[in-house]
């Protein structure tokens, strides 16, 4: 595998590949790899010809500085990892590489950026939007896969490539959990043992209520989830909401949308959470 620091690199090595008309698959991460990122890679490996990851924790992203701080970085093992899934390149840039000027692009997604992850941590997608845009313009992928974990991360790219006519096709990858139901994530290891053993409770929680589904309307079934989660005390409930999958606004009405989720973001010791259940 080879790895890269450097733009002009990467985007040799791809070229080179379009050239030979291989398709390219691109799995945008920020390190600290496990299993839901390499299912990514392991899609791409089945639907491309060359497979592209990149590792870079992006500062823009972060409005909380502590946890841009904390954010765990592991590139030796990341290279390994990707090595042993077989992945072809990775780009492993520093920020000055990617932002060597003031960045101050600014996206307005509308509704859509505004709830939930949007609410809760202001200009996120800005810098979500800027990197992955970056990311895509550097990498000149066919597909790009993003899991579900970041259901609003997910939707607000797929948005941002219709309103710009991107050429690429986004592929949604569904959610990884460990045995017990905890979605898998870079921060889990921030847990202490007592913090660990609580987590599946988000899942499982998550779970209970959409089984009451047929006695519950959305603004129940979302008061019953909250009550729930208020039983566990090291929990700290940012938010619960029940919405489409589409625009991502709050159901009334079971019968508003085709499909629909429940989402949840709470504080548990450390570090913050989220997870995302279909409930039909
Ligand atoms: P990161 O949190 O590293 O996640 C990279 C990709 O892996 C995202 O598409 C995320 O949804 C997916 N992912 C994480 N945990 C997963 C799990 N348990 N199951 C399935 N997929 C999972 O998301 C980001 O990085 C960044 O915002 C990024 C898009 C790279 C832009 O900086």
């Amino acid at each position: 595998m080879n790895v890269y620091n450097f733009i002009v690199d990467i985007q040799r090595f791809v070229e080179e590949k379009h050239n030979l008309g291989l398709k390219v698959g691109f799995v945008p991460t920020m390190g600290a790899l496990h299993e839901g990122h390499i299912s990514l890679i392991n899609r791409a490996k089945k639907e491309n010809d060359i497979v592209v990851c990149s590792v870079f924790v992006n500062p823009i992203q972060f409005n909380n500085p502590a946890d841009l701080e904390k954010y765990p970085r592991t590139p030796e093992k990341d290279i390994t990892k990707l090595e042993q899934a077989g992945c072809d390149a990775v780009f492993m840039p520093t920020a000055d590489e990617m932002y060597p000027n003031k960045v101050e692009d600014h996206y307005d997604f509308g509704e859509i950026e505004h709830v939930m992850e949007g609410a809760c941590r202001p200009g996120h997608f800005n810098g979500v939007a800027i990197v992955v845009r970056k990311l895509f313009e550097i990498v000149n992928p066919n597909k790009a896969y993003f899991g579900e974990k970041d259901f609003q991360q997910l939707a607000i790219i797929k948005k941002m490539v219709r309103d710009l006519n991107m050429n690429l096709e986004i592929v949604p990858c569904p959610i990884v959990r460990e045995n017990d139901g905890l979605a898998m994530s870079s921060r889990n290891v921030r847990l202490n043992e007592a913090e660990r053993a609580i987590a599946p409770k988000i899942f499982a929680t998550l779970n209970d209520a959409i089984s009451k589904k047929d006695a519950l309307s959305p603004s129940e079934m979302k008061k019953y989830t909250l009550d729930k989660y208020a039983e566990i005390k090291e929990f700290d409930v940012e938010y619960v909401e029940i919405t489409d999958e589409i625009n991502l606004k709050s159901l009334e009405n079971w019968n508003e949308c085709d499909h629909a989720r429940i989402f949840v973001a709470l504080q548990l010791g450390p570090v913050r959470l989220i997870d995302n259940v279909r409930i039909f």
